[in-house]
């Protein structure tokens, strides 16, 4: 009986946990919205080279290269978007072709959400970027 009443509550932890992540998820997308998607966004119909800064795709592509795991891709992504600091890119590349990110007023609480929101998320490569992304990494 009593492990039953244990197990039951491990079980009703790990639902409120599940929920709890899943309200974390669904506020961080609003909030990139808000914050990030004016230049990470899909922008459709922006073509490639007028773009203002890499797709989240791609973003999300490099810090789950070096960054694997929820906890420490979200701590990554909240640094970058405090400190920008060019030693920690991981994106050199990037900043020759768009230039530094400029700073973003906004609270790390809140970019955490949006890194939890990112790395939960399938993301999609702009329509305008497939051809470039798919020729430079020989996937055509
Ligand atoms: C005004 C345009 C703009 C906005 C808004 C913006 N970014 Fe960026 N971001 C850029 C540009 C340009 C780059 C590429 C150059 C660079 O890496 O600094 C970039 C790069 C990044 C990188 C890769 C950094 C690296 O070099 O390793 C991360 C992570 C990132 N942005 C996160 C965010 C998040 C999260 C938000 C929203 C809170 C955001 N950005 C909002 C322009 C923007």
């Amino acid at each position: 009986m009593k492990i039953v009443t244990i197990l039951s509550a491990l079980l009703f932890s790990h639902t409120i946990f599940a929920e709890q992540h899943q309200n974390v998820i669904d506020e961080g997308q609003a909030l990139f919205m808000q914050y990030c998607a004016s230049c990470h966004g899909e922008l459709a119909g922006i073509p490639m080279n007028k773009r203002p800064a890499p797709p989240i795709f791609m973003v999300k592509r490099h810090y789950t290269g070096t960054y694997p795991d929820e906890m420490t891709f979200v701590d990554a992504m909240a640094d970058w978007v405090e400190t920008r600091d060019v030693s920690t890119s991981l994106m050199p590349g990037a900043i020759r072709r768009y230039n530094l990110m400029p700073e973003i007023v906004v609270e790390r609480s809140k970019v955490e959400k949006i890194a939890a929101y990112i790395f939960n998320t399938r993301m999609n490569l702009p329509a305008s970027f497939e051809h470039h992304y798919k020729r430079q990494h020989g996937l055509n």
